[in-house]
């Protein structure tokens, strides 16, 4: 059994569709979810979904902390930041190279670094007239959205499409590729 944890800090919606896409198969399965956000909907999710969630501070994400000590202790096959906002610090990424993947709302190089998150990316895709965007899968290393791709999807983005339309689109996008490479990568 191949074993995700996955880091979240707000609405989980990617969050649930993984765990949900997972509990139809049986060699790889979620077994922890881990938010800095200790009011995040992703715990009420968690809740309901019967998935064990811890919240940490930044005391904990330090490299003493017990956040490196769960991991290295539960070595998990991938670990996935799905709306995770906090930069993974050098200790992480070091122990677990290669195994930290992110998703990014954006055709990455364009819309990423820090301040490119959710919202703040499709109202700049719509303030720059963009014609297309699209979700970026990728490895994380120690710069945001800096990564090696391993996959992208693109969408039109059209005159009259407003924010909510632009952000309905790469939701849609996200819950259809981003557990398939997932298992890809997995697999
Ligand atoms: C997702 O759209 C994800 O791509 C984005 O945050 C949203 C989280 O939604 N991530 C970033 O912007 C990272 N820079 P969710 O909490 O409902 O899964």
């Amino acid at each position: 059994m191949k074993r995700i944890i996955i880091f979240a800090s707000g609405s989980g919606s990617n969050a649930e569709n993984i765990i949900n896409y997972f509990q139809q198969r049986e060699s790889i399965s979620v077994v922890l979810i881990m938010t800095n956000n200790p009011h995040a909907k992703i715990l009420n999710r968690c809740k309901r979904l019967k998935i064990s969630a811890l919240s940490f501070n930044r005391i904990a994400f330090k490299k003493e902390g017990i956040v490196h000590a769960l991991l290295n202790d539960m070595n998990p096959d991938l670990i996935v930041l799905a709306g995770f906002l906090w930069k993974i610090p050098e200790h992480l990424i070091a122990n677990f190279s290669n195994k930290i993947i992110n998703i990014h709302p954006a055709l990455l190089p364009k819309y990423g670094g820090k301040g490119m998150y959710g919202e703040y990316v499709h109202e700049a895709v719509k303030a720059n007239k963009e014609t297309e965007t699209g979700i970026t899968i990728h490895y994380v290393n120690e710069h945001y959205d800096e990564g090696a791709i391993i996959f992208q999807a693109k969408c039109s983005v059209y005159k009259e499409d407003s924010v909510e339309d632009i952000a309905a689109k790469i939701h849609e996008l996200e819950m259809v590729h981003f557990p398939k490479v997932i298992e890809s990568i997995l697999s």
